[in-house]
């Protein structure tokens, strides 16, 4: 199949893919989604194969609006739910609650009684969905394993072939994928960290848990996709946490004679000596969580054994950016 690059004003065109039962990845403010019409448990089966994505793993319901969710979920959590749409929604946040029973299929849920919704801030997709008139399934447009695609081409290089077409609406804007609350327990419960955090999201509810511990091989965890390896290149990522050790740790690397790209800030980057691979996060841990994927993916060439990459707190914003490095890094860090 050729995989067509579609113009951000050819909604038409991709909408009319979706009504074939063909998948078309779409722009969001995250990450660019494969999308699918979420209905039709044959073509969201399709999905999972382009990806190579494990089947228990469930995939977000994409929505033009409120009113398209309350088809699908059940009113139990409605009030909650509401106020958080109202606050956050069109925006980075995933919202899991109980589904009307039979209301969505098992390729979509993974077999849970609940469901992902999510209102992403583009308007190119939210076009295409009201257009199409019905959600959209999406997970990430990459290869499972691989970095999330910030960018037409990555979406592309993962992908050409297996999907009809991407409609391209360039870089996104915050580069992590969404935060994903779960409302369907007694304290709502971040189980993805993202842009939106438990401070923002305290301004509009009351209680708010945070469980993105590490889910070991035999948890059962609460969102499948956290026991999965993520955003990993083939070299080996080294997190470097203090900036003041860069130095030092790209002068072992060097002495080891290894090839070696570096990852950080402009601050960083303009003390890192001619000759080694570079790639720029910015300035600070926006543009760090904007960059990053891109990053893992230019640097993670066909000769690369390790990256260094800039560590920031895992704290407020931080916790999204430091949630995803870690990932890619098996957790690894530098210690001098
Ligand atoms: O920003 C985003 O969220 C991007 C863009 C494309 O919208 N999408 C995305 O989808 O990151 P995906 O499939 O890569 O991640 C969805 C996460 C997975 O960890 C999945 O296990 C979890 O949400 N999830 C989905 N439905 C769930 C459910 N009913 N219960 C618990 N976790 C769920
Ligand atoms: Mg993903």
């Amino acid at each position: 199949m050729e995989t067509e690059i579609l113009k951000n004003t050819q909604i038409q065109e991709a909408a009319d893919f979706l009504a074939k039962g063909l998948l078309v990845a779409f722009p969001t403010e995250t990450v660019y989604g494969l999308g699918a019409d979420a209905t039709r448990p044959d073509v969201v089966k399709d999905v999972y194969a382009a990806k190579g994505r494990p089947s228990d793993n469930p995939l977000i319901v994409h929505v033009s609006g409120p009113e398209m969710v309350w088809e699908y979920a059940d009113n139990s959590y409605k009030p909650l739910a509401e106020k958080l749409m109202n606050a956050f929604w069109p925006g980075p946040l995933t919202i899991i609650m109980p589904i009307q029973p039979g209301k969505l299929s098992k390729a979509v849920t993974g077999g849970l009684t609940t469901a992902a919704f999510r209102m992403p801030n583009n308007q190119t997709t939210l076009n295409l969905i009201k257009t199409f008139g019905k959600p959209i399934v999406g997970p990430s447009a990459n290869t499972s394993g691989k970095p999330s695609p910030t960018l037409a081409k990555h979406v592309y290089h993962d992908l050409h072939g297996k999907i009809a077409a991407i409609l391209d609406d360039g870089p996104t804007k915050l580069g992590v994928e969404s935060t994903v609350i779960d409302l369907s327990v007694d304290i709502p419960t971040i189980l993805r960290p993202g842009m939106i955090d438990s401070d923002d999201l305290l301004k509009v509810i009351d209680d708010v848990n945070s469980d993105h511990h590490k889910v070991t091989k035999t948890e059962v965890p609460k969102a499948p996709g956290m026991k999965y390896k993520h955003y990993a290149p083939n070299a080996q990522v080294i997190i470097v946490d203090d900036k003041n050790d860069f130095k030092q740790a790209i002068a072992e690397y060097v002495a080891k004679d290894v090839s070696m790209g570096v990852m950080a800030t402009d601050e960083i980057l303009k003390e890192v000596p001619e000759g080694i691979e570079k790639f720029s996060l910015g300035d600070d841990v926006y543009t760090a969580s904007r960059n990053l994927f891109a990053g893992l993916r230019q640097l993670d060439n066909d000769h690369m054994q390790f990256i260094l990459a800039q560590g920031f707190p895992d704290e407020g914003h931080g916790a999204a950016y430091s949630n995803r490095l870690n990932k890619s890094a098996g957790n690894t860090h530098y210690k001098n």
